[in-house]
């Protein structure tokens, strides 16, 4: 097969192909990523020496380079990261998440219409979020049935692709499969998002912003977990259906930092309370969502998926990684990552 993975240059994406890339030696894994702030290459040492393995730097909001790009490689499989991920960006400009998540979306699946015979072998992987279900209260889950209903430009933009992805499986006879996932975290995770900008900013001795009360609930699932599910589903989900990807993991936001403070004092020896009084708290994100809590039975029941790994040695693993790859995060804080991308593809 020829897979072709959007946003392979990402946190999730990158997980993916450092993963399926060496255990899947049969296919051919084409990356295109238009490498945002958020992509790394340093991410793909270890598959950019591959065989199997390709990179292009592709904008998938271009619809022309999009379609250029199926007639290279004359993709069979196409499983969908690519997109502006980060709430408060969404909300400090949410432009550049209709052009990726919606417009991008759409360009990739007018390509597949355009390529593709009807064949169930060829199928479009949409990787979506729990975000697009919006917020619980203290009680209930997302089931697959939830009606969306999203809070922020991010979750409005992903939740638009989703419906894109389902009117072309409807209305064009397209092979699509969607999975919603949960929070992930775990390595080469870019740290503006909660659990690594905690972990680098307790280690710099800097301010731990959390958000309002501290008090609002992620459910947690380790990427490699996350990366597993998509696959499988890939292979062996039904044509159209949902699926939601969760490790049944609930934390306070302030659990999560307390957590990630025991374990750096464990690992590095620093004080815990000093670590502590970094806690600084400020004001709330704007129409910040309650509670996510998915429900992950289908899945688990129709595919026996299982998450392998449980939240504290997920979190002892993630912590590790921070702190044993000084080359990245110093790169990461320096912005010195996105040098390093003109001069390792020569652009
Ligand atoms: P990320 O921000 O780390 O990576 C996104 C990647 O997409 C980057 O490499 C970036 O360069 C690329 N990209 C952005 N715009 C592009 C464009 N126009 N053309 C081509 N490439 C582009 O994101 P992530 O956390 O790895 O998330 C991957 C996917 O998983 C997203 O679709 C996200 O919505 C979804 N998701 C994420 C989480 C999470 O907790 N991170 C949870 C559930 C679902
Ligand atoms: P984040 O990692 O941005 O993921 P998402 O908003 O997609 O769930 O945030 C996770 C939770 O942590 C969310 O409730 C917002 C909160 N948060 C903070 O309290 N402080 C921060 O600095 C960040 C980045 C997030």
């Amino acid at each position: 097969m020829n897979v072709l993975v959007t946003g392979g240059a990402g946190f999730i994406g990158s997980n993916f192909l450092n993963m399926m890339a060496p255990r899947y030696p049969e296919h051919r894994f084409i990356n295109i990523d238009k490498l945002t702030y958020a992509a790394n290459p340093m991410n793909l040492r270890s598959v950019e020496v591959l065989p199997n393995y390709a990179f292009e730097r592709v904008d998938i909001a271009d619809s022309g380079a999009v379609r250029s790009v199926f007639e290279r490689h004359q993709p069979d499989r196409v499983f969908h990261f690519a997109a502006e991920s980060h709430v408060d960006r969404s909300i400090a400009g949410p432009e550049a998440f209709i052009r990726t998540n919606l417009i991008g979306t759409f360009n990739l699946l007018e390509a597949c219409r355009a390529f593709w015979d009807r064949s169930p072998d060829r199928v479009f992987h949409q990787v979506s979020t729990d975000e697009v279900y919006g917020s619980l209260g203290e009680t209930g889950f997302f089931t697959e049935e939830t009606c969306y209903d999203p809070s922020s430009p991010y979750s409005a933009s992903k939740a638009s692709s989703d419906h894109f992805v389902r009117a072309y499986h409807r209305t064009y006879g397209l092979s699509v499969k969607i999975t919603n996932c949960s929070n992930n975290y775990g390595p080469y995770q870019f740290p503006e998002k909660l659990i690594p900008l905690m972990i680098l900013n307790a280690l710099e001795g800097k301010p731990l912003p959390l958000y309002g009360t501290g008090r609002n609930v992620r459910d947690w699932l380790f990427v490699e977990d996350h990366c597993d599910a998509v696959w499988l589903v890939a292979e062996k989900g039904a044509v159209g259906e949902t699926y939601n990807i969760g490790g049944n993991c609930e934390k306070t936001n302030i659990e999560i930092v307390n957590l990630i403070l025991d374990g750096l004092a464990k690992e590095t020896g620093r004080d815990q309370e000093a670590l502590r009084s970094l806690i600084t708290f400020v004001p709330d994100r704007p129409g910040h969502d309650h509670r996510y809590a998915i429900d992950a039975s289908k899945v688990r029941r129709d595919l026996s998926w299982t998450p392998k790994e449980s939240f504290e040695s997920g979190l002892q693993k993630t912590i590790r990684w921070y702190l044993e790859h000084d080359e990245w995060v110093r790169s990461v804080q320096s912005g010195a990552y996105q040098e390093w991308i003109v001069s390792h593809y020569r652009f």
